[in-house]
C-alpha cells in the first residue's frame, strides 16, 4: 500500500497502533488524512475512535524509493458475545477479537502476517487461544493453524471462531 507521502514522517515505528486517540497529539493531522485514504479495506477513523478498536499498521519504510509501504494491518477489539462452550452451554464473554486482518497481496506468505500478529499479542499480553475471530477467511484459518497450531474450533451460532482451549478457567457463570 503506498501512499502519496512519505509513510516515515508519519509513522517512525514499525508497528504503528492506531486507536481511539487517534485523532490526539501531534501528528493528528497527518494520521487523520492517512486514515481517509484507507477507505475501503478498513474502517474509518472515526469509526476506529467510537468503537474502541485498536489497529496495528506494520511498514516497510524502505520501500516505494525510501517513503516506504503499509505492508498490513491488523484490527482488534473487545466485543461482548454469547459463545457456546464444547457441551452446548451458553457462554457470555467479553474477548478480545481480531476483526480484520490484510497483508498486501503481494507481500503475503513473507512473515509479514506473523510478525504483526506477533507484535499485537507481546502487546496485549495474551495468547491466540483466548480470542475470537470475525469471520476468519481459510487463509487466516490456515495461518492460525500453522502459527498457533489453532486447529480445533468449537461450533458457534454466530460469525465468530473459537478454538478448543478458549473455555478452559471459563465457568458457566462467567
Ligand atoms: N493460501 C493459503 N494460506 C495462506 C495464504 C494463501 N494464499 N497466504 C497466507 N497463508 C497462511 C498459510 O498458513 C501460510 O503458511 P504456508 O505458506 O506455509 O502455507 C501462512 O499464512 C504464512 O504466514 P505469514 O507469511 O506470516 O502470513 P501473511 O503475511 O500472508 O498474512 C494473512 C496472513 C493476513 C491471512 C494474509 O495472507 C492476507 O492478508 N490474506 C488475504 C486477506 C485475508 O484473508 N485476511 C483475513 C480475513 S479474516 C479476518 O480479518 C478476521
Amino acid at each position: 500500500m503506498e501512499f502519496p507521502f512519505d509513510i516515515n514522517h508519519l509513522f517512525s515505528e514499525r508497528v504503528t497502533v492506531l486507536d481511539q486517540n487517534l485523532a490526539a497529539g501531534r501528528k493528528s493531522v497527518g494520521r487523520e488524512k492517512f486514515a481517509q485514504q484507507l477507505t475501503a479495506p478498513i474502517t474509518s477513523a472515526s469509526k476506529l475512535q467510537s468503537n474502541r478498536h485498536q489497529l496495528y499498521l506494520l511498514k516497510d519504510g524502505e520501500r516505494n524509493g525510501g517513503r516506504g509501504v503499509i505492508v498490513g494491518f491488523l484490527k482488534v477489539g473487545y466485543k461482548k458475545l454469547f459463545l457456546l462452550d464444547q457441551r452446548g452451554a451458553h457462554i457470555e464473554a467479553e474477548p478480545l477479537c481480531v476483526l480484520d486482518f490484510y497483508i498486501a497481496d503481494n507481500l503475503q506468505r513473507h512473515g509479514y502476517g506473523l510478525e504483526l500478529f506477533d507484535f499485537m499479542l507481546q502487546h496485549k499480553h495474551l495468547e491466540p487461544v483466548l480470542m475470537a475471530y470475525d469471520r476468519p477467511s481459510p487463509k487466516f484459518l490456515s495461518f492460525l493453524s500453522k502459527h498457533y497450531c489453532l486447529t480445533e474450533s468449537v461450533p458457534q451460532v454466530n460469525n465468530f471462531v473459537v478454538f478448543d482451549g478458549f473455555f478452559l478457567n471459563r465457568s458457566a457463570a462467567q
